[in-house]
């Protein structure tokens, strides 16, 4: 298949240790069909400035889209922007696609999670409104992997990689002083669990680490969990629990908020900046059990960590990028390449579409059947999901001692 034709490609949403190298996998397949690759700053919010960027001028050769798999954030620059309603808005649509019409783009490429696919469905719904040849093309991605329509999403790998390898870690450090004690370690996902309950593939370092895992779809009060705490310090001196940023209390509050408190949103309304559930916990745990606490929060490490990426993450992050690209090609709008899962032993996958407007918004929960009863761990089946999602090392280029990363466009 050859196609002789314009991509315009933006990233959006959080970063992850993958989005560049679907970014290199749209890049490269784009080249490979003979069709010019563009990139918009920031997103949308870049689009609707016209900010764009001829990216044969920035990334050149095959060279530069190696190095761009390895550096980790959005190479292109990124945004949390909610395109408005078409109905109460169509001047912002407008506007949109005349700047596409002058650019002479025949495809968008956005590579996102739910609220970027939000913009997919709106904007393929446009042109399909004004009669646009242009075709409007989602590439999925979140570390939280709650995106509807595909087994696991891009950047999940890799996050989930690093946050089982430093639970680990954490755990043989607090375990040193011959002292009871509590570490808890605070990891992202502010609506789904799926990093948090990826954590327990930790365990198989031999310690128990993580012993509970604390995940925002089984809320779990504070009593339950100081009592599971201090069951556990009387057989172990060391506990360590993982607790999701979105972690809540029955009544729904979240553990980073006081009860019933109000919780702050963004445009998309999402919780917005939700850390201080691992510090709350520690000190929780700490004055009602007398034993000494540590709170960590990963934060931003846990998706930014290229020098631990996984990759099976990376190769099926760049696979996916060249999909969107052909399904481009092929006429298909309103689309996001989606991962199925064939098989677990030997990992298999194959690539399918999903239609945008199922995923928009929506969000993919941990399944109540791979939480333990008690609400304080994942299943074996959890485990078994994660475990291939983690597979296979990286070798980032070092230069002096440190990983050599590609200068970001925006
Ligand atoms: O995009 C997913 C995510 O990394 C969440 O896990 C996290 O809660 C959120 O983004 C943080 O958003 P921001 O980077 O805008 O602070």
């Amino acid at each position: 298949m050859s196609w002789n034709a314009r991509v315009l490609v933006g990233q959006s949403g959080g970063p992850t240790a993958a989005i560049n190298a679907s970014l290199a996998g749209v890049v490269q397949t784009a080249r490979a069909l003979g069709a010019e690759a563009w990139g918009m700053r920031h997103g949308v919010q870049g689009l609707l400035a016209d900010d764009v960027v001829d990216l044969a001028r920035t990334l050149p050769d095959a060279a530069s889209l190696e190095l761009l798999r390895q550096t980790p954030a959005s190479y292109l620059g990124s945004c949390r922007y909610k395109l408005p309603d078409a109905d109460a808005d169509p001047a912002t649509y407008e506007r949109l696609f005349r700047t596409l019409e002058a650019r002479r783009v025949d495809a968008v490429l956005y590579i996102g999670g739910n609220d970027s696919m939000d913009t997919i469905a709106k904007l393929s719904a446009w042109g399909a409104r004004a009669g646009s040849p242009v075709r409007f093309v989602g590439v999925p991605k979140t570390i939280d992997n709650d995106l509807e329509g595909t087994d696991h999403t891009p950047g999940f790998g890799s996050a989930a990689k690093f946050v089982a390898t430093s639970v680990a870690e954490l755990g043989r450090d607090a375990s040193v002083y011959d002292l009871p004690n509590v570490l808890v370690v605070e990891v992202m996902g502010r609506g789904a669990g799926w990093l948090a309950g990826a954590s327990c593939l930790a365990r198989q370092d031999g310690l128990g680490h993580p012993d509970l895992i604390l995940l925002p779809e089984a809320p779990v009060s504070e009593d339950a969990l100081v009592e599971a705490v201090r069951g556990l310090l009387a057989r172990k001196r060391c506990v360590v629990v993982a607790a999701s940023e979105g972690a809540r209390r029955p009544d729904g509050s979240l553990m980073c908020e006081p009860p019933t408190g109000a919780v702050r949103t963004d445009a998309f309304g999402h919780a917005a900046a939700l850390s201080g559930t691992g510090r709350h916990l520690a000190q929780l745990l700490g004055e009602r059990l007398g034993v000494k606490t540590r709170a960590v929060e990963l934060s931003t490490l846990q998706r930014c960590a290229s020098h631990l990426a996984s990759a099976c993450d990376l190769a099926e992050a760049a696979a996916l990028g060249g999909v969107a690209v052909r399904a481009a090609a092929a006429g298909e709008t309103g689309v996001m390449p989606a991962i199925r899962r064939e098989g677990n032993s030997p990992y298999l996958v194959s690539y399918g579409l999903a239609d945008v407007s199922a995923v928009a918004n929506a969000e993919r929960r941990v399944p109540a059947a791979w939480i333990r009863e008690d609400g304080m761990d994942v299943t074996s089946d959890f485990a078994d999901y994660v475990r291939p999602l983690v597979a296979g090392e990286v070798a980032p280029l070092f230069v002096d001692g440190l990983p050599l990363h590609v200068e970001p466009l925006a």
